[in-house]
C-alpha cells in the first residue's frame, strides 16, 4: 500500500484517484478549492455506483475505495506521498509552478508524475530539483475503463523511477507501453492527425460526415468514426494537440486543417457544446 497524491480532481484526476484507491492505495485528492476536490470525490461516487449497478464491483469494494480517498485543497498534504500523479489543466506554466512547489514539500524518494497529453515531460521535470525521479504517466479517458497507459521517459528519468511507475500502473490493472518524450507520444500522434485528415476529407466533400465515419467503422473496424471521435474528445483538445505536433516537429503534415480551426473559433467543440460535426441537442 502506497500513499498517492493526485493533483487535479477533474475528469482525469478523479478517474486516477478511483483506480489508485481500487488498487488498495491511500489516495489524497487535491484541487484548488475544497469544493473542487469534493466535486472529484462525488464524480468517483457516481462512477462507482454505475460500476456496482453493472456488477463490476461489489458495494463493499466501492465503499472501501471511497474510504481510502481523502480530499484537500492544502498542497502540504503531499508531504508523505510515495507518488504524485498530476492531472491539472494542460498548461505548462501552471504545471511547472505546481511541481516547483511540490519539490519543496515532497519526500526525497517520491516519484513525480504528470498525466500530460502533449506537453514536454523533460521540460516539466526541470521545474524540480530531481528530474531523474520525474516521469509521464499518461492515462486514457475514461480512466477506470481504458486499459492503456503510456509511460513516458523524460531525458533524465532514471530506471528506478520508470520501473516504479510501471509497477504502480500494473497494480492498477493497466497495460503500460514505454514511450520516449516526443510530442503526442504514440496514441495522439497517430489518432489526432487521422481526425485532422477526416476534417480535410469532409471539407473536400469526399463524402458526408456520416459516410466518412461509416467508412472507418465498417472498413477499419473503428468503434467510432474519426469525426464522431473528434466530437467526443472535444475539437478544442484535438486542435491543441495538432498544434503541439505541428510546433514540436515543424512538419507541414501536422498543420491543423483550417476547418478544424474555424469550428473551434465558432465554439462548435463537439459534444460538450452540443454541436460539432454532429448535432447533440436532440
Ligand atoms: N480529458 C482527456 O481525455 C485526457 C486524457 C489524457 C490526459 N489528459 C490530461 O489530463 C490533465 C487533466 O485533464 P482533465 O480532462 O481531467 O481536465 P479537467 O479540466 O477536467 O480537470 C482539471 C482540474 O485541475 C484543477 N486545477 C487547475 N489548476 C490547478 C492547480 N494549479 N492546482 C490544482 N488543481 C488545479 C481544476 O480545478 C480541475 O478540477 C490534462 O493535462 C490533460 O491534458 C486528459
Amino acid at each position: 500500500m502506497k500513499t498517492v497524491f493526485v493533483a487535479g480532481a477533474g475528469r482525469m484526476g478523479a478517474g486516477i484517484a478511483q483506480v489508485a484507491a481500487g488498487a488498495g492505495h491511500e489516495v489524497i485528492l487535491y484541487d484548488l478549492t475544497q469544493e473542487l476536490a469534493n466535486g472529484g470525490l462525488k464524480a468517483i461516487d457516481k462512477s462507482l455506483q454505475r460500476a456496482t449497478d453493472r456488477g463490476h464491483v461489489t458495494s463493499q469494494e466501492a465503499d472501501g475505495i471511497l474510504q481510502r480517498i481523502t480530499t484537500t485543497a492544502d498542497l502540504s498534504r503531499a508531504e508523505p506521498a510515495d507518488f504524485v500523479l498530476e492531472a491539472i489543466i494542460e498548461d505548462l506554466s501552471a504545471k511547472k509552478e505546481l511541481f516547483g512547489e511540490l519539490d519543496g514539500i515532497c519526500r526525497e524518494d517520491v516519484i513525480l508524475a504528470t498525466n500530460t497529453s502533449s506537453l514536454s515531460v523533460t521540460d516539466m521535470a526541470e521545474a524540480t530539483s530531481r528530474p531523474h525521479r520525474f516521469i509521464g504517466i499518461h492515462f486514457m479517458n475514461p480512466v477506470p475503463v481504458m486499459q492503456l497507459v503510456e509511460l513516458v521517459r523524460g531525458l533524465k528519468t532514471c530506471d528506478e523511477a520508470f520501473a516504479a511507475g510501471e509497477e504502480l500502473v500494473r497494480g492498477m490493472g493497466k497495460k503500460p507501453v514505454a514511450v520516449r518524450d516526443l510530442p503526442g507520444f504514440v496514441v495522439n500522434r497517430l489518432l489526432i492527425p487521422m481526425i485532422n485528415e477526416a476534417v480535410a476529407c469532409l471539407d473536400q466533400r469526399l463524402a458526408s460526415a456520416e459516410d466518412i465515419d461509416r467508412a472507418m467503422s465498417l472498413g477499419a473496424n473503428h468503434p467510432l468514426g474519426p469525426l464522431a471521435l473528434g466530437d467526443m474528445i472535444g475539437l478544442d483538445v484535438v486542435l491543441a494537440i495538432m498544434r503541439t505536433l505541428h510546433e514540436g516537429f515543424g512538419e507541414d503534415r501536422y498543420r491543423p486543417h483550417p476547418l478544424l480551426v474555424k469550428m473551434v473559433e465558432s465554439g462548435q467543440l463537439g459534444r460538450k457544446t452540443g454541436v460539432g460535426f454532429y448535432d447533440y441537442w436532440g
